[in-house]
């Protein structure tokens, strides 16, 4: 623990050597004088060259914007901290700093503030990822409750971060970019939908002017949090801008009482002077650093859902199996329709046992069946949910998260459950316990198909104590079936962030399986998250939510990278597609510790019309890179494909993959070296590139880049 000097301001300089998180505090609050490029050796002289002139016009003072922003000091922003005691009292605390503990990748602050009675702890770790976390904490120390209604942390941003990326878009459509000029104004982004949404990420990337993927600094932040959240964009006269992190509480949802405590969620934050591509990579790499990440092959699996919907037939879904088990397929996944009353969607949320009218001898025989051809087994699950129609309901209709002075408001046909009662959490702890113990399960899908509106749990706003509720319950599963796998599914990518893989292994991405969309959807999803995270499947020849018609190459090459699936009746397939299949998933599992473990390259390609991405090895001696034409453009070729990260002194050979049987674009005649081959450096890959031929709108082309032996 550091000696506090009153007199003298103490510094913590947290750095990497890619980064530095200088944090200083002269016995306040500790503010965050400098996040971004690595400041080498930093000492308490530093401060001063920060120091402000005082204006006119103002305050006598340069107001501080702490890591949690006071009011009381003058910060004219928003306030990091907003709630009162009884009577409206201790809106504007002050907090004076107790302890720090600190070295150069760590540092813990404890504070008080003894007229309002309240203590804060805040804790930064930079980790070797370069990815920093923050999070803080806040104490009732009185003896009157204290109703909290934000709690949140400033990271500022220097003046040249003029852009904002933000991430977020629909059902069906999720992880769209959006960039705003970020001159003078104010951009907060709030999502109100009880989980973490379609609609909005959790996350902003501030950057320089029109940053590219690897040009520009880049700030990136995330909350980890699968609840409410908001993130203020904030640019204010003084000519500081700062973004602003925590949970979005409802009025009265957390009420501290004497001793109570509330602990907001973990921002995750890092920076780049070299582009975003270098921010995600920082975020993969961080994930890929925890212990509970999938370190096995992602197993190439086939899900039911589109295939068969609610039409469950053992006869039918046993053939499937045998045709995915022939084709490659790892693990066969039974998705909604098995449990009592399950018909449709109107129907049966709640009664998780087998329905034994549709599967007469139970899940067993198909199971044992999948098992025999070698593959695992997994099930759809949707705990939190609940149809009026179902027994559960019947019996317990005052389980859910209802105000019921009021109409109910109904998602698909379902209400939600309050998983912040025990007793809820008992009885889906026990018949999903039930079901992982009496089957050979391997793999859990856990869907959410409905946003929360105006959760009330115990007569308060509720999505607090549901989204704990929620981990816990999912906590519990697996550390009684510490062996199984969850996918987080809402219905697609609605409950995709750090706080929900704290406890899943993969996600589903979107219900769109449309391999145009998904380009951007999993251009999206890759800014935080890593491909082995990202389940991305084969669909049928048309899209079930667009009806749009592709090739199996350009669906098969869409869905490669990810966590690889097919969703596609291949009962109705033809055999040369079947044996297409056979191909692709075999170049998968080849490619696969490739995709998954490498690192992930989202090129700059200056036509608008062609997307490219990559994944190449951590000792750059392969890589593998698809180039996809989204629309045809205003000029005929597309221009040369120049590929960074790899290494400028390596000679690479660099051949065309295969996939599907779709050509590129009728050409009088192709490049020789999509038969003969090419030999270039990494120098001259990233310098002048090469022509691939994707003319043809909606059509991709796999490349692997292998160095020479
Ligand atoms: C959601 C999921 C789908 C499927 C259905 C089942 O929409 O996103 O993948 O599981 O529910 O009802």
């Amino acid at each position: 623990m550091a000696e506090l000097d009153d007199e003298m301001p103490q510094i913590v300089h947290l750095t990497d050597g890619r980064s530095s998180l200088l944090i200083t505090t002269t016995g306040g609050m500790p503010c965050v004088a400098h996040w971004g490029a690595a400041l080498g050796d930093a000492d308490r002289g530093l401060v001063g060259a920060l120091e402000r002139p005082v204006p006119r016009g103002g305050l006598d003072v340069d107001p501080p914007l702490g890591l949690v922003a006071e009011t009381g000091v003058g910060w004219f922003g928003n306030p990091g901290l907003e709630g009162h005691r009884p009577g409206g009292r201790d809106f504007a605390p002050q907090f004076g700093l107790q302890s720090i503990e600190a070295d150069h990748r760590h540092a813990e602050f404890g504070l008080v503030d003894a007229a309002a009675a309240l203590s804060l702890r805040i804790a930064v770790i930079l980790h070797p990822s370069g990815v920093a976390t923050l999070a803080a904490s806040i104490a009732n120390d009185g003896d009157t409750p204290y109703a909290l209604d934000a709690l949140r942390l400033s990271l500022p941003v220097p003046a040249q971060a003029r852009e904002l990326l933000t991430v977020g878009g629909r059902w069906t459509n999720e992880f769209v970019q959006t960039r705003t000029p970020w001159i003078g104004n104010c951009l907060t982004i709030e999502n109100r939908r009880g989980k973490t949404s379609h609609e909005r990420l959790g996350a902003v990337f501030a950057g320089t002017t029109a940053f590219t993927e690897h040009r520009g600094e880049v700030w990136g932040c995330h909350l980890g949090w699968s609840g409410n959240f908001e993130f203020i964009c904030d640019s204010v006269t003084d000519g500081r801008r700062s973004l602003q992190i925590g949970e979005l509480l409802a009025s009265g949802e957390v009420s501290l009482q004497p001793g109570e405590l509330y602990e907001m969620p973990m921002i995750y934050a890092a920076y780049s002077a070299d582009g975003l591509n270098a921010v995600s990579n920082c975020f993969h790499a961080f994930l890929r650093s925890r212990p509970q990440h999938p370190k096995n092959s992602r197993p190439v699996l086939l899900n039911i859902w589109e295939a068969v919907y609610f039409d469950h037939d053992y006869e039918n879904l046993r053939e499937l199996a045998d045709i995915a088990a022939s084709c490659g397929v790892e693990r066969f996944v039974v998705d909604d329709g098995w449990f009592q009353g399950r018909r449709n969607d109107r129907a049966g949320l709640g009664d998780w046992w087998v329905d034994t009218a549709v599967w007469t001898s139970g899940l067993t025989p198909l199971i044992d069946h999948v098992r025999g051809l070698g593959m695992e087994f997994g099930i759809w699950v949707e705990p939190e949910m609940v149809n009026p129609d179902s027994d559960l309901y019947r019996v317990h209709p005052d389980w859910t998260l209802v105000d019921d002075r009021y109409p109910v408001v109904l998602g698909r046909n379902q209400l939600v459950l309050d998983l912040g009662r025990d007793e809820v959490c008992d009885y889906l702890f026990g018949h999903l316990d039930a079901l992982l113990r009496d089957h050979n399960i391997a793999y859990v899908k856990w869907d959410m198909n409905r946003d929360l509106v105006a959760a009330t749990s115990a007569g308060r706003a509720g999505v607090h104590r549901q989204t704990l509720g929620v981990y816990a319950l999912f906590d519990r599963l697996r550390s009684a079936h510490p062996g199984v796998e969850f996918e987080t599914c809402a219905s697609g990518g609605g409950r995709v962030d750090f706080g929900i893989f704290e406890r899943t292994d993969r996600a589903w991405t979107s219900d769109s399986i449309d391999a145009l969309d998904r380009q951007e959807i999993q251009e999206g999803f890759s800014l935080l998250f890593p491909p082995e995270l990202m389940g991305s499947h084969i669909g049928s020849p048309v899209a079930h939510t667009t009806g749009r018609t592709h090739g199996l190459g350009f669906r098969a090459i869409a869905a490669l990278f990810g966590s690889l699936g097919i969703e596609w009746n291949l009962l109705q397939a033809s055999d040369s597609d079947r044996a297409d299949l056979a191909e692709i998933i075999a170049l998968h599992k080849r490619l696969r510790p490739l995709l998954h473990h490498g690192t992930v390259v989202r090129v700059d390609h200056p036509d608008p019309t062609v997307m490219v991405h990559g994944v190449v090895g951590a000792d750059r001696s392969a890589a593998v890179f698809a180039c996809t034409r989204m629309k045809s453009g205003s000029t005929l070729h597309t221009a040369p494909l120049r590929l960074p990260c790899l290494d400028p002194a390596q000679t690479y050979d660099i051949v065309n993959l295969p996939v599907g049987r779709e050509r590129w674009g009728s050409a009088r005649r192709q490049p020789a070296w999509l038969t003969a081959g090419l030999q270039m450096t990494g120098r001259q890959l990233a310098a002048i590139g090469f022509s691939a031929p994707v003319l043809f709108p909606e059509t991709s082309m796999l490349i692997q880049v292998t160095a020479e032996r």
